[in-house]
């Protein structure tokens, strides 16, 4: 017989290995498909404050081989008081569907045998599709569920898809099909139920993501966000988690402080974690109805929010305005320049980020091989910058 540590945890990363030998990383790309590790599956499950007693009703959407449902389940097999569990878990995969459902039986074994309850349903339509239509939205149902625990797909929608259209009220522009999950799950969360969500970052601030985010957290609070900080960044996973965030929001209108986690990569124990308190307004910023999500990961981070908050105007209001450059390097390489220039050809400095040092704007020759010019003709108008004064910022200073 397994213990408890081993069968669970163990179990589901197997299964995703064995999944993902089955299948190529642009297929599984191409699906949205990101297995989430069983380390941050075991801290995401720890994320919810308190469980129910009794039933506890979980949605897992977009499930995979069911590493979170699993990660759940393992936190609740070691509970004393049996539960009656009942997992939901949807996935449109047929490759996954196998695995999902071996997870889900080993899930019921680890748990009948602790002496609590389980069933599962195993839903294989979209699952935005399938709810977005449903008469829920603003509506009270009785089978709504307590826990969501979620790592959703993640790629961008034209906003003529079915999808944005069934979902036309939380979207702008180019949606990505992971907010649409957030905002069905939320709406399928009972009042007070908690969600348990990692996904990128992209949500917490941005025109895109307004109406979503004046959707979403009219309805839930957040309670905790675990960023990802990479002091090392040394593999490229711990680089695609720093753009990731987990946030535990609950359904309900109450404010108070939010507790911020934040982690050196994949080391989510407790001493590896740094740990703070941050009222609810230093966290959603809404004076103008932006609603934009600011968490500051260290004291120092967390002055200068403070210092800009104590500026008597928002830089809008005197004028300013803040952009990111106009040049998308993939997009733009058919102007892009090398330093040789052909003096027949009209050309403007490209202003690179290694340009920007304290207090000076050093235009170099072609470096790191970034070209250093952009030609200037109609077809690059559209993002060339006119002649004029401008602060360049450098993030990584
Ligand atoms: C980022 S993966 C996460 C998998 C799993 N939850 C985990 O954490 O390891 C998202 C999953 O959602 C599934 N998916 C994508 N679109 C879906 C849809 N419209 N309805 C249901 N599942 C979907 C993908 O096949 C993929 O397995």
């Amino acid at each position: 017989m397994h213990t408890v540590d081993e069968t669970l945890l163990d179990f589901v990363a197997a299964q995703q290995r064995r999944h993902d030998a089955k299948s190529c990383l642009t297929e599984r790309k191409g699906k949205g498909h990101f297995g989430t590790p069983a380390e941050i599956a075991t801290f995401m499950a720890g994320m919810f404050p308190k469980l129910p007693t009794g039933t506890i009703r979980i949605l897992d959407p977009g499930a995979g081989v069911g590493t979170l449902s699993a990660a759940l389940c393992d936190r609740i097999a070691r509970l004393k008081q049996p539960r009656k569990v009942n997992v939901e878990a949807w996935e449109n995969d047929a490759g996954l569907l196998p695995f999902l459902a071996q997870t889900m039986s080993e899930c019921r074994d680890v748990l009948e045998s602790r002496g609590h309850e389980f069933w599962f349903t195993l839903r294989t339509d979209d699952f935005i599709l399938a709810n977005a239509h449903r008469p829920l939205f603003g509506k009270v149902s009785t089978d709504r569920f307590d826990l969501v625990i979620t790592n959703p797909p993640y790629f961008k929608l034209r906003k003529e898809t079915e999808h944005a259209r069934a979902m036309s009220h939380v979207v702008h522009g180019q949606p990505n099909i992971y907010a649409l999950f957030l905002a069905v799950s939320a709406d399928l969360l009972r009042d007070d139920g908690y969600l348990v969500a990692i996904t990128p970052r992209s949500y917490f601030s941005g025109p895109y993501f307004q109406r979503f985010r004046r959707w979403f957290f009219d309805r839930l609070t957040p309670r905790h966000i675990h960023l990802f900080e990479s002091r090392t960044a040394a593999f490229r996973d711990d680089a695609v988690l720093q753009e990731n965030v987990i946030l535990g929001a609950q359904k309900c209108s109450e404010r108070a402080d939010v507790t911020v986690t934040v982690s050196d990569g994949r080391d989510l124990s407790p001493s590896g974690l740094q740990r703070r308190a941050l009222s609810y307004s230093q966290v959603i910023d809404d004076p103008k109805g932006d609603c934009i999500v600011r968490v500051s990961g260290n004291d120092v981070d967390q002055q200068i929010v403070d210092a800009i908050d104590r500026l008597p105007t928002r830089f809008r209001d005197s004028g300013l305005e803040i952009s990111t450059g106009p040049v998308v390097h993939f997009r733009a390489t058919e102007f892009l320049l090398d330093d040789k220039i052909n003096s027949d050809m009209a050309s403007a400095p490209l202003l690179w980020m290694h340009n920007v040092r304290p207090f000076v704007t050093n235009f170099s020759a072609r470096r790191n091989g970034k070209e250093a010019h952009i030609k200037v003709c109609e077809k690059s108008h559209s993002i060339l910058l006119r002649a004029k004064r401008y602060v360049g910022v450098d993030p990584i200073v």
